[in-house]
């Protein structure tokens, strides 16, 4: 039996009349430590492994909500037509939500670039089911949000949690046991370090990119393993606060998930000379004896891992790095 999404939509909705004439919310965009790269649902976006993430505080997106005559998309403050694709991605997801003749005028603000790799979508898509949660007075629980979050971009369910989150991958067919949870873990020297190396928007998405790589890619297969094998050991890295542990899973997973991408038909690549001139510098950095790690996604931005200890090593290394303290600005500033 297929199921669409507005079935499992209507399962955990109370109800769709508009409680407000506007609301906002935010959330924020999160970098996976281990990746969510393939499906096994496409429509309902179910993941094929589960993955665990850390999310950026104050880089995400805010979205505001008005009630309103027509439909309309503001990002960054440009309107965006109709036809544009970021207009039809979002309003096809908030058209799950809305009866037949209500409209939305929408005002999003990114403190994220978008479609580089920087998962944009995560935080759009998790904002926007927070801010509708306001909306209409639904009241969901973090659990519900997470579920229907995911249904319009899968890393969006873990862009509901702060810190350390987990998405579990779950068995079932409604997907109602796919969600994100956050780790009940602090850790305040925790740094990630963004590297804009380009802004450019990706030619080949990461929905495409990861149902083209399970297709064809022969490193795919391992893939699964491999994620069951490394995201125990990662969840523990973070509990035991083991950060040479956390940094080299991290990044080795990332370097194999950008492994599978290269051996799909066509190769996806979407790295720049940039992006391994980073990389090596990183590797000459922990030859130094400085422990810092990268990650990359669908793009060709290079995201660092590193403690508040290291930080005067890391960005004399890389002066452009913006740093993000996950857990807050308490500590040591
Ligand atoms: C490489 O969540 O953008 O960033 O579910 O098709 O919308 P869709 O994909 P998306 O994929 C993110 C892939 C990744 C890894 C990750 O964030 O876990």
């Amino acid at each position: 039996m297929k199921l669409e999404p507005r079935e499992i939509v209507d399962q955990i909705l109370p109800h769709r009349i508009p409680a407000l004439d506007l609301a906002e919310a935010y959330a924020p965009a999160n970098i996976a430590l281990c990746k969510y790269w393939g499906k096994r649902n496409e429509a309902l976006k179910l993941p094929l492994t589960g993955s665990l993430s850390i999310s950026l505080a104050e880089l995400g997106t805010r979205m505001r909500c008005r009630v309103a005559e027509t439909d309309g998309l503001e990002i960054n403050g440009e309107t965006q037509a109709p036809d544009s694709k970021a207009f039809r991605r979002l309003f096809s997801f908030l058209d799950l939500f809305r009866e037949a003749g209500t409209c939305f005028q929408i005002q999003s603000t990114n403190t994220i670039p978008m479609a580089a790799g920087l998962a944009s979508s995560a935080s759009a898509f998790a904002s926007a089911v927070n801010t509708l949660n306001l909306l209409y007075g639904w009241e969901l629980s973090d659990r519900s949000r997470s579920i229907l979050s995911r249904i319009g971009s899968g890393s969006a369910s873990r862009s509901i949690c702060p810190g350390f989150v987990e998405w579990f991958c779950g068995e079932q067919a409604d997907g109602m046991d796919s969600y994100a949870e956050a780790m009940d873990v602090s850790w305040p020297e925790f740094r990630v370090g963004i590297l804009r190396l380009s802004d450019a928007e990706k030619a080949v998405s990461s929905g495409v990119g990861m149902q083209r790589t399970m297709d064809t890619s022969v490193l795919y297969q391992s893939w699964p393993a491999q994620v069951e094998r490394d995201l125990p050991v990662l969840r523990e890295a973070i509990r035991e606060k083991d950060f040479a542990c956390l940094g080299k899973t991290a990044e080795r997973k990332a370097m194999a998930v950008q492994a599978t991408m290269s051996a799909a038909w066509p190769p996806i690549l979407y790295w720049k000379p940039e992006s391994v001139v980073t990389l090596q510098g990183v590797h000459r950095l922990r030859a130094d004896g400085v422990e810092v790690y990268a990650t990359m996604d669908a793009g060709p931005n290079v995201k660092l891992l590193f403690l508040e200890q290291n930080r005067d090593e890391v960005q004399s290394a890389f002066p452009d790095l913006q740093v993000v303290q996950p857990f807050g600005t308490t500590c040591q500033d």
